[in-house]
Formats: structure tokens, sequence, C-alpha cells
């Protein structure tokens, strides 16, 4: 039987490559250039997988493009904001993604925004790159302290809680929660958590707002002028989801009038590019999206990617359906 017709969007780990180069009739990427419109159509065309990750935006038009080949859509990645979901299940186009697997480095990429927004991190080591260290003093660069503090998570899924499991049990913090969805109570009790009844009162009772769910079109600028005024002056936003959850004027509005204490952030609202205002701020700590950048996780995500299409076309049932 002839192998399926993969094509990849961006470089992966090279494990991952030689795999698919095992299992499939697969076109990679070696200059990783991302993918332009036209470009993802024909991928389309011409394929009967493809395997897109974040970068890529797989609109409605993409997806109808005419002579459609792929009928399945195997993300790396476990966010998938960037496809047109609605549209892949009304052409029956199957998409998964890679959850469970980034879970883990995600936390830890929140927990280091935490502690390196609370404790001047990144303006410590600018200055001493800057050779303007001139020493220990008694007043040196005082930040706030973490343990023992108010974390509040929005959005108590997978990630949600290894935030929550590392901010309990590492740094003795107080867990307040918003969800949505009923979260088991065992769960709740693991962590000592609190549920608070809306976004707003886990504004104004943290110290730490995390934002840890999904991007939907309920959650756009979820984090708005309104929750910036109701937060602590002496409190951070963490966001580690993704961009358009946090309005991004908003938020530079609330660090320049002093709203807010400061903010972590690794995800944007139109990566690569974020307000320049945003990048004078000594208070924020800006990561270029690393939430899953470990070589263990990438592998993970690329084998989730490939098992998922796999079980595709073995018309087995596929591990992390999306639709
Ligand atoms: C995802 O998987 O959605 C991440 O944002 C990329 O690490």
């Amino acid at each position: 039987m002839s192998k399926p017709v993969a094509i990849v969007t961006r470089k992966w780990p090279m494990s991952c490559e030689q795999r698919l180069k095992e299992l499939f009739d697969v076109t990679l990427n070696e200059t990783d250039k991302p993918f332009t419109t036209e470009e993802l159509k024909q991928a389309l065309q011409n394929c009967d997988v493809l395997m897109p990750t974040v970068t890529d935006k797989i609109s409605a038009d993409v997806l109808s493009v005419e002579n459609r080949k792929a009928n399945m859509i195997g993300n790396f990645g476990v966010g998938f904001n960037h496809i047109d979901i609605q549209k892949a299940k009304e052409l029956g186009i199957t998409v998964s993604n890679t959850p469970a697997v980034l879970t883990d480095c995600t936390a830890d990429i929140a927990m280091s925004l935490i502690l390196m927004v609370a404790r001047r991190v990144g303006e410590g080591e600018r200055e001493l790159r800057s050779n303007n260290w001139t020493g220990w003093r008694p007043t040196h660069l005082l930040g706030t302290k973490v343990t023992g503090k108010k974390l509040g998570i929005i959005g108590f899924g997978r990630i949600g809680q290894a935030v929550a499991k590392r901010a309990r049990f590492g740094f003795d913090m107080e867990i307040l929660f918003w969800d949505p969805f009923d979260i088991p109570n065992d769960v709740i009790n693991k962590f000592n958590a609190n549920k608070l009844n809306t976004i707003e009162d886990i504004c104004r009772e943290s110290d730490f707002v995390s934002v840890n769910c999904p991007a939907t079109e309920e959650t756009f600028h979820l984090m708005n002028k309104e929750r910036f005024v109701l937060m602590k002056k002496s409190a951070f936003l963490i966001n580690t989801a993704r961009g358009d959850i946090v309005d991004e004027n908003a938020l530079v509005e609330a660090l320049r009038n002093k709203d807010i204490a400061g903010a972590g952030l690794d995800v944007y609202e139109t990566e690569p590019n974020l307000p320049e205002e945003l990048k004078t701020f000594e208070n924020v700590v800006s990561f270029p999206h690393l939430g899953s950048a470990s070589i263990e996780t990438r592998i993970a995500m690329g084998n989730t990617a490939i098992d998922n299409s796999l079980a595709f076309f073995e018309k087995r049932d596929l591990p992390n359906k999306v639709v």
C-alpha cells in the first residue's frame, strides 16, 4: 500500500522528521520559512494530510480551496484558533491537536514569568549586562515576594491546574480560579483551591492573574480595560495562553496608568509583533512564545501529530480529535 502524502509547514525536531519519512511520503520544510496563503492552499491540493502549526493561518478561504485533496489536518500544537474549525467541520476535514504533552512546560513558563516579573529578574539581568550593577545594597531592585501570595487562574484546565500545582506546592500560594465548566471536587480539594464566581472577583482578589483558557470568541479580549482597573495596583498579569485573550492596547494603558504592577507575557495578539510601547516597560517580562519550547516537548508534539494522522489513515479513533 502506498504511503499517505504529507506536507509539513515548518521545521520539526530531527527524530520526528525521521519518523515522518518512514511513515509518509512527506515533503518537509527544510528552510523553515512560513508558508504563504497560496502555498497553504496548494499544500491542501497536493497532500493527504497537512501538518501545520500555530504560525499558519488556515482560514475558511484556505480550507475552501478548489480541488482540495487533504481531508486531514494534523496540527502541531494544542491551540487551534489559527484553524477555522467550523469550516473544517462543514467540509468534513478532520483536525487533531497535541494536548497534554505540553502541559508541564507551559506551566513552567508561567511560573518563570511569575517569578521574573515579581522579582524583577529581567531588570536585574539588563542592568548587569549593561555594566550598570554597582554591587549589593539593601534597597537594590526590590521586588515582590511570591511565596504565599494569591494566584488567580482564569481557565482551570490541564495547564491551569499544572500552574496551580507548582504555585501551591512549590510556593505555598493560595489558589483562586474561575472556569465556566464544572471542576471536580477532588481537583479543587487537591489544591485547596477556591472557585470564584466571576472573572471580576479573580481580578479584585488576586496578586497574580494567570490567563490559562483557550482562545475562543468568548475569551477574545477577556482581559480588558475594565478588568485591569479592578486588579490590585500591586498585582501582575501573566499570559501563557493566547495573545488575543488580552486586549493589548488596554494592557499598555493599564501599565502606563500604573493600574497594575506589571505583566509577564509569552503570547501576543499579532505575533511576532507587539506594541512598541509594551517593550519599553521595565515591569514587563516578555518571552517569544516559549511555552512548549523544550526539546522533549517539541518531540512529543511532533510524535502526537504523527500518531493522530496515522490513526486517521488506519481508520482508528484519533487520540486527539478536534473535529
Ligand atoms: C500550542 O501548542 O498551541 C502552543 O501555543 C505552541 O506551543
